[in-house]
């Protein structure tokens, strides 16, 4: 991620307070309605999860410059991802649901260079996230 990029999601993040959970929540319709097949995924969710999923989102906006800031609670998530089976392949789903979401919910303030913003932040996120599941799962296998 370059810099603008950076601090075009970091600009974004007092809105992804506000309306964080909206988001989350139109995220979800979107990818149970596009892609059913995640519902098995998430049969053993709690009604919470949106919250989580948002305050996570948030704080990687807040957090971009210090990711490090974030290192535990991305280890504990990874965990989590593994134990429901999460796979590389699920994290479009995602991607696409909550691009379309923040679209959505922010309306006109989701300008063409934030969408671009986020859709290359989520992918950044993705990779990390994917890597540390797949040591997690290769562990698990030795
Ligand atoms: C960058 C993308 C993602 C972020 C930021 C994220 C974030 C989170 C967070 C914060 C939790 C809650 C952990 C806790 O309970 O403390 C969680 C759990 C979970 N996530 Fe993700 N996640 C991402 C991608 C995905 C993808 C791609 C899938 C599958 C389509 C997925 C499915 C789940 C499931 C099934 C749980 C467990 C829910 C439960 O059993 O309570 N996540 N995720």
């Amino acid at each position: 991620m370059n810099e603008t990029t950076k601090a075009i999601v970091k600009s974004t993040a007092p809105l992804l307070k506000d309306k964080g959970e909206q988001i989350t929540t139109v995220m979800y319709e979107n990818l149970f309605s596009k892609y059913p097949q995640a519902k098995e995924l998430f049969k053993d969710a709690t009604p919470d999860q949106y919250v989580k999923l948002a305050n996570m989102v948030y704080a990687y906006a807040a957090n971009i410059n210090q990711l490090e800031n974030l290192q535990k609670s991305i280890e504990k998530v990874a965990q989590i991802h593994v134990n429901v089976k999460i796979l590389p392949e699920h994290y479009p789903w995602v991607g696409e649901s909550l691009l379309i979401a923040i679209k959505e919910v922010l309306g006109e303030e989701a300008t063409d260079e934030v969408m671009d913003a986020w859709a290359e932040a989520y992918g950044f996120l993705s990779q990390v996230f994917i890597d540390k599941e797949q040591a997690i799962y290769t562990e698990q296998n030795e």
